[in-house]
């Protein structure tokens, strides 16, 4: 995914874009390591993205939490969803190519995204604020 196409996936939540742009680009790592047949260092890759989702996902609903956010069981659940979708495109690709694993991998990420994070996103921007206000 290049910066330009990212823009569009931006929050407008500063960390939060930050670790969503790393995870993308653990996909290319992953990319790279295929082409040099380098298989131990794909899988550390697909570890360290399980483990930066993990973290990027508790992070997540701290910030909800922090903020009362309403839907805070939804967006745990599609966690769990997303991180067991991730984990089957995972030991799906081992015996499948891996272009189609980051590929599967980039569409669950944005879908998630659009579907999810851009709700707490604009909670958080437009709604928590005017709330601390009153
Ligand atoms: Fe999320
Ligand atoms: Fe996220």
């Amino acid at each position: 995914m290049t910066l330009i196409e990212f823009d569009t996936l931006k929050l407008g939540i500063e960390e939060i874009d930050t670790e969503h742009w790393e995870m993308f680009n653990i996909l290319d790592v992953v990319l790279e390591k295929v082409r040099h047949n380098d298989y131990d260092g794909v899988n550390n890759a697909l570890d360290t993205m399980l483990h930066d989702f993990t973290n990027h996902a508790d992070r997540e609903i701290l910030i909800m939490q922090n903020m009362n956010f309403p839907f805070i069981g939804t967006h745990i659940v599609a966690h769990s969803i997303l991180l067991a979708m991730l984990e089957r495109e995972i030991k799906n690709a081992l015996r499948s190519d891996y272009q189609n694993l980051t590929d599967g991998v980039e569409s669950i990420l944005i879908d998630h995204i659009l579907q999810y994070d851009v709700l707490y996103a604009e909670y958080a921007k437009h709604i928590a604020p005017q709330l601390e206000s009153q």
